[in-house]
């Protein structure tokens, strides 16, 4: 299974790849992830980073396709993947185009997330994720269970909240998905790629309406 989860922050991307992976057992490629590790690691193209994602803008096209070529060339991606949060420029899509092309591994699917944007800051401003496992929760919608879920180190997770999910950076992030992302949605389904998921509604229904588009 080769996918690409598309939509607007908040939209519950992050949240249904982490439970594919359990089901599936493919890995989770998120830009985002991949990017707030190179800020974890004080790496070159993490102090670069910072900045933009504070600032709810998006890190350059070159170096989200280098960062993408990179991972996509692991062992763990031969069964296939999730590619959750990018491309969000008609760029990064043709360069993945070119890219998959290049290593035969072309896409199954886009699914995009579609929420009532004005859902989208309440989700974001509740959004917590463990420390040390990056598990999402939610203060509002999808609280830490009890026992919690994680084996081992993680048996109480350490809640932490992202710099950029506060009012002023989310709006930001908004109106660039608005421009520069939403695009794309004609982009892929002009490919015949595009599924579309109502995720409106519990996390549950948003896994079965998930596994349903994917069938
Ligand atoms: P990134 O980390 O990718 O953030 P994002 O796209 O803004 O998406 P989010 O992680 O905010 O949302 P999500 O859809 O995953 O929602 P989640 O499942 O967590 O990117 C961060 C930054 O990195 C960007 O701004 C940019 O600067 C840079 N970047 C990343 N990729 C890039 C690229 N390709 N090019 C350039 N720059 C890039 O859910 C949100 C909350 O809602 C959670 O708390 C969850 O528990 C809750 N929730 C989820 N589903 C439901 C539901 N059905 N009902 C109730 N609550 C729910």
């Amino acid at each position: 299974m080769r996918i690409v989860f598309l939509g607007a922050p908040g939209s519950g991307k992050g949240t249904q790849a982490q439970r594919l992976v359990e089901r599936h057992g493919i890995p989770q490629i998120s830009t985002g992830d991949l990017l707030r590790a190179h800020v974890r690691d004080g790496t070159e193209l993490g102090r670069r980073a910072k900045a933009i994602m504070d600032a709810g803008q998006l890190v350059d096209d070159a170096t989200i396709l280098g960062m993408v070529r990179e991972r996509l060339s692991a062992d763990d991606t031969a069964r296939g993947f999730i590619l959750d949060g990018f491309p969000r420029t008609i760029p990064q899509a043709e360069g993945l185009d070119a890219l998959l092309a290049e290593i035969r591994k072309p896409l199954r699917a886009v699914v995009l997330f579609e929420v009532d944007p004005q859902l989208l800051i309440k989700r974001i401003s509740g959004r917590r994720s463990c420390q040390d496992c990056g598990r999402v929760f939610n203060v509002h919608t999808a609280p830490v269970p009890v026992p919690p879920p994680c084996g081992g180190q993680c048996a109480t997770p350490r809640l932490v909240q992202r710099p950029d999910d506060n009012e002023a950076t989310v709006t930001k992030r908004l109106e660039v998905y608005e421009a520069q992302t939403q695009p794309l949605i004609g982009f892929y389904r002009g490919r015949g790629l595009l599924k579309t998921v109502d995720a409106d509604a519990p996390l549950e229904t948003v896994a079965e309406r998930l596994e349903a588009s994917l069938a």
